[in-house]
C-alpha cells in the first residue's frame, strides 16, 4: 500500500506518538457524543451491581477512535485492560494465554476481530457467554477435555466492518456502537487539543482549515496538523493560522475536500474510461493501484458519505459533486 497522507492506518511511526495523544475519559474524548451516552450508562449500570460491563463491539473505519474507546472504557470502569488482534491469535493456545491473564471485571480488547482464527472464535462464545473454555488436552487416545473456568471479563472487539463478523460472534455482544466520522467543528477540536500538547500555537482558523481537509478522521487530522507545524516553524513564526495550512496542506497535495491524487485518479479513471460508471470495485482498485478491501474500507467510505461516489448493484458511479469538483462538464 502506498503511504498517503490521508491514510487513515497508522504507520509505525505514528503508533508511538498516538498513545500520548489518547484521551483518558470520556470527558475528554471529543465527538462521538451517542456512543458515550450509551457507553457512560451502562457502565454506571455495570458499576452499580459490581458486574462486570457487557461485551461491547465496536465498528467503523480506521482512525476514528476504536483503540482510544476500548482504553477509555476500561478507564472509567477502572479495571485492566489486556490487548491482542484477530491476527495476532494464531492458534487455541493464544488466546488461552491471554484469557488466563485476566482478573474479574477486566477488559479483554480484540482489535480486528474479524480476522480471527474459526477455532479462537469458537472458543470465545463460551468465553463469552458463560465465562469458561473447554480445551482438549493430549493426544489420540488419551486426549480429554479440560473445562477452564474464567473470571467475568468484558470483550471489547473491533473491526471495520461488522458484516463480516458471523452471527453466532454478533450476537454475543451486548451493546453494539457505530462510530461516525467527525463533523468539522469535533475535529477543530480535536486537532487545538493536539496542538496544545504539541504546544503549538495554532489560531481557530488554522484548525478548521486542518478539520476541514482530515477526512472526518482524528488520526489524519493529527497527522496533517504534525506537517503543518513543521511548515510552519521553518516557513513563518511558528504559529499555524489559516494561510499557513492552506499552503502546507496544498504543497502535500491534500485538497480543499480532504482528497488526494489517488481519490483524484480514481474519480478521474471512473469518468474518463467508464463515462463516471457503473464500474466494478475490482476494477476501480487495479487502475489506482490498491487492494480491493483498502479501497473498499479505507478510500470508498469517505468518498460515499462526501457524495463523490455511489454504490449501485451493477457497480460504483461518479456523481455530479464529482464531475463538478474535479472539473468535468455533466451530462446525465
Ligand atoms: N475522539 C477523539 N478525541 C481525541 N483524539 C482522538 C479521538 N479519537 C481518536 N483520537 C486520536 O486519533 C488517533 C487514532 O485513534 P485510534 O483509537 O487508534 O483509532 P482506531 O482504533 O479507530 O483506528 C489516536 O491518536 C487518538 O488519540
Ligand atoms: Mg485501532
Amino acid at each position: 500500500m502506498t503511504d498517503r497522507m490521508i491514510s487513515p492506518n497508522a504507520n509505525q511511526e505514528e503508533e508511538f506518538f498516538e498513545k500520548s495523544l489518547r484521551p483518558q475519559s470520556f470527558a475528554q474524548y471529543i465527538g462521538q457524543e451517542k456512543v458515550k451516552q450509551e457507553l457512560s450508562i451502562y457502565i454506571q449500570a455495570a458499576q452499580k451491581r459490581e458486574e462486570a460491563l457487557d461485551h461491547v463491539l465496536l465498528y467503523g473505519p480506521p482512525g476514528l477512535g476504536k483503540t482510544t474507546m476500548a482504553m477509555v472504557i476500561a478507564n472509567e470502569m477502572q479495571v485492566n485492560i489486556r490487548t491482542t488482534s484477530g491476527p495476532a491469535i494464531e492458534k487455541p493456545g493464544d488466546l488461552i494465554a491471554t484469557l488466563n491473564e485476566l482478573e474479574p471485571g477486566d477488559v479483554l480488547f480484540v482489535d480486528e476481530i474479524h480476522r480471527l482464527p474459526r477455532v479462537a472464535e469458537e472458543m470465545l462464545y463460551s468465553a463469552m457467554e458463560d465465562f469458561f473454555v473447554d480445551i482438549m488436552v493430549g493426544q489420540g487416545t488419551t486426549a480429554h477435555p479440560v473445562h477452564f473456568p474464567l473470571p467475568p471479563f468484558t470483550l471489547i472487539g473491533a473491526t471495520t466492518r461488522a458484516g463480516m463478523l458471523s452471527a453466532p460472534l454478533r450476537d454475543r455482544f451486548g451493546i453494539i456502537s457505530h462510530m461516525q466520522y467527525y463533523d468539522e467543528n469535533d475535529l477543530k477540536e480535536i486537532v487545538q487539543r493536539t496542538a496544545s500538547i504539541f504546544e503549538t500555537e495554532i489560531v481557530t482558523e488554522g484548525a478548521v482549515e486542518i478539520a476541514r481537509r482530515s477526512r472526518g478522521t482524528p488520526r489524519i487530522a493529527n497527522r496533517l496538523l504534525k506537517r503543518v507545524r513543521d511548515f510552519a516553524q521553518v516557513q513563518a513564526d511558528g504559529i499555524i493560522n489559516r494561510e499557513i495550512a492552506d499552503k502546507a496542506l496544498s504543497l502535500l497535495q491534500v485538497d480543499h475536500e480532504g482528497l488526494d491524487l489517488v481519490d483524484q485518479k480514481l474519480i478521474k479513471t471512473m469518468i474518463e474510461l467508464y463515462n463516471g460508471g457503473p464500474v466494478g470495485l475490482s476494477t476501480l482498485s487495479i487502475n489506482i493501484g490498491e487492494e480491493r478491501e483498502t479501497v473498499e474500507d479505507m478510500y470508498e467510505p469517505y468518498l460515499i458519505q462526501k457524495g463523490f461516489l455511489k454504490r449501485t448493484p451493477r457497480g460504483r458511479v461518479a456523481t455530479a459533486l464529482s464531475y463538478e469538483h474535479f472539473g468535468y462538464p455533466y451530462q446525465e
